[in-house]
């Protein structure tokens, strides 16, 4: 048998890796997941909007298919995720004229969908990525303005937890988030969790997303990070990491070449992440890729519609790349 990303990483932490159903089916793909990795994240089948459209319908057809896949392949799935701003059906946050609904209601919703997904897995998903996003990236205010912010406050963050607990005593808790790594927001996630852990919130472990680029984050910046978080006694995830090719991905739009200069750039800085990975074990308890290869990432489609990236260690392919090799040399 092939040795993989999952063998190599065996002493330091499970190798995951966010799919959907049509990953699985698709049998290159298949045997390739099965190769490298020990665990699954939906990348969209567990998110509100797809998994309850509406308040009395459940869709749970591609979320089982992964779980299913998971357990007959013996893989880990990490749940993701019970409430986000970007996935907030409309179902949810309006009554039946249209206005938005009270507090009191919003919160008995989000319990009754929380309850109902993590039951529904529960001994089968070993972690949830409960509330994601939450935290604002600037201005004056350090939680984010969503709808759910505007109706609740903090305390739908807090609720959400709470409701997971209860559901799932066992399950690992998430709180995910971007970019972590600019110091203003690493402080407001820390400060949001200081406060979760200050009233008893039942809040395990940060999940930092790491969507990162060929020039970010530095060195000394994703260990503050983890230094950061890990004092509040908190375990670490990677979560959702891939590598855009982009100096800037919101910048240089137009030039979307993956040439052999922004190809090495990539595999140093995925080789510099899981050197600080491997050298932090302690602390990290995972790290999942976001989806399997440069066939198709989401960031084929963001921030810009249609220019390709090829942020991850597999080429369109399904061949390992230079910054495989960045990986697995240690
Ligand atoms: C993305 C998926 O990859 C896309 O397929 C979907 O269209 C939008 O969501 N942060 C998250 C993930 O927490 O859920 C997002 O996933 C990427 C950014």
């Amino acid at each position: 048998v092939k040795k993989g990303l999952k063998d190599y990483y065996k002493a330091y932490f499970p190798i995951g890796v966010a799919v959907s159903p049509r990953n699985l089916t698709d049998s290159a793909q298949q045997q390739m997941i099965l190769e490298q990795f020990n665990s699954l994240t939906p990348e969209n089948a567990m998110k509100m909007r797809p998994i309850h459209p509406q308040e009395t319908t459940y869709n749970w057809r591609d979320a089982d298919a992964i779980v299913n896949f998971a357990q007959a392949h013996h893989m880990r799935v990490r749940g993701h995720n019970l409430c986000w701003y970007k996935e907030t059906p409309d179902w949810i946050i309006h009554d039946k004229d249209g206005k938005l609904v009270s507090k009191e209601v919003l919160l008995s919703r989000l319990k009754e969908h929380i309850y109902t997904v993590v039951n529904r897995y529960k001994g089968k998903i070993y972690a949830w990525d409960v509330v994601n996003e939450a935290v604002a990236d600037g201005g004056d205010e350090p939680l984010r303005n969503s709808v759910w912010y505007q109706i609740c406050g903090e305390d739908y963050i807090f609720k959400a937890f709470q409701y997971a607990h209860e559901a799932d005593p066992k399950a690992v808790l998430f709180y995910n988030e971007y970019g972590t790594e600019s110091p203003v927001k690493r402080e407001r996630v820390y400060q949001l969790l200081k406060r979760m852990l200050d009233a008893g919130i039942p809040v395990d472990a940060v999940g930092l997303q790491a969507h990162w680029s060929v020039n970010n984050p530095s060195q000394e910046a994703l260990i503050a990070s983890i230094k950061r978080f890990s004092s509040l006694g908190l375990k670490i995830q990677i979560t959702e990491m891939d590598v855009s090719v982009y100096t800037n991905p919101y910048g240089d739009i137009t030039d979307a070449d993956f040439t052999p200069e922004r190809e090495q750039k990539q595999a140093d800085l995925y080789a510099m992440a899981f050197k600080v990975f491997r050298e932090y074990k302690q602390y990290i308890s995972g790290v999942t890729f976001w989806n399997v290869s440069d066939k198709a990432s989401w960031l084929d489609n963001f921030p810009i519609r249609g220019r390709k990236n090829y942020p991850l260690l597999f080429d369109q392919n399904l061949r390992p790349k230079k910054a495989y090799q960045g990986v697995i040399n240690f």
